[in-house]
């Protein structure tokens, strides 16, 4: 059973994806931490983020010992990930990388902005987690303020507006809403709510 999580940043996803893997024992893939690894490889060899060349051979040469990294959590790297993932040739190398990871077990969690449809369009569950801009920035700000990084609201709101919209108007992949997905808005859902309404989709499929 693959079960496919796409949604903007700071939605939630990753929390859902997580809890989902554990609950119904299966290896879980955050997508986001691979384009991450490669905008980190460009930088550490001093290279351009939009280089394509260089950007689609470090994504070609990603490994899994990368996705380790601290460095690839913070907010600068998101920033990163969302230049170098416009690249055709970045998402092309990645996407056999994914298939693989989603085929190599009896089942997997994924979570992205492409999952449901592009990377696993057979998936047996799509959800798609999403929540206004405006909760999702207060989401981010309580989360920066809690690691000791305080950021002005409205610069993370802004950079929140900014990175949906270099996802939502890419011409590759562009974060959207799969046909057969279920939409779980958790503007007014804490993780817990949102959990019950994932596995009330998954048991209840078919
Ligand atoms: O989810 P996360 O914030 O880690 O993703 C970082 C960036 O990587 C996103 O803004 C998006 O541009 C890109 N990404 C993508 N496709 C995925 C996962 C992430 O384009 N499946």
């Amino acid at each position: 059973m693959v079960i496919a999580i796409d949604g903007p940043a700071a939605s939630g996803k990753g929390t859902l994806a997580k809890r989902l893997a554990a609950h119904y024992r299966l290896p879980h893939l955050d997508t986001g931490l691979l384009y991450r690894a490669v905008a980190l490889a460009l930088l550490d060899a001093g290279l351009d983020l939009a280089d394509r060349a260089a950007a689609a051979a470090a994504a070609r040469a990603l490994s899994p010992e990368f996705l380790g990294d601290a460095r690839l959590r913070g907010s600068a790297m998101g920033e990163a990930a969302s230049i170098v993932s416009a690249q055709p040739e970045v998402r092309a190398a990645l996407l056999d990388w994914q298939r693989r990871f989603a085929g190599s077990a009896a089942g997997a969690v994924l979570d992205g902005r492409d999952i449901g449809t592009v990377v696993c369009p057979d998936a047996a569950v799509k959800l798609f987690v999403t929540a206004s801009a405006e909760e999702r920035a207060r989401r981010r700000h309580r989360e920066l303020d809690g690691r000791g990084e305080p950021v002005a609201y409205e610069a993370v709101l802004s950079d929140i507006l900014r990175r949906d919209a270099r996802d939502a108007d890419r011409s590759a992949a562009p974060l959207r809403v799969a046909e057969d997905a279920v939409v779980i808005d958790t503007t007014e859902l804490d993780a817990d709510a949102a959990f019950r309404a994932a596995t009330g989709v998954v048991d209840g499929r078919g």
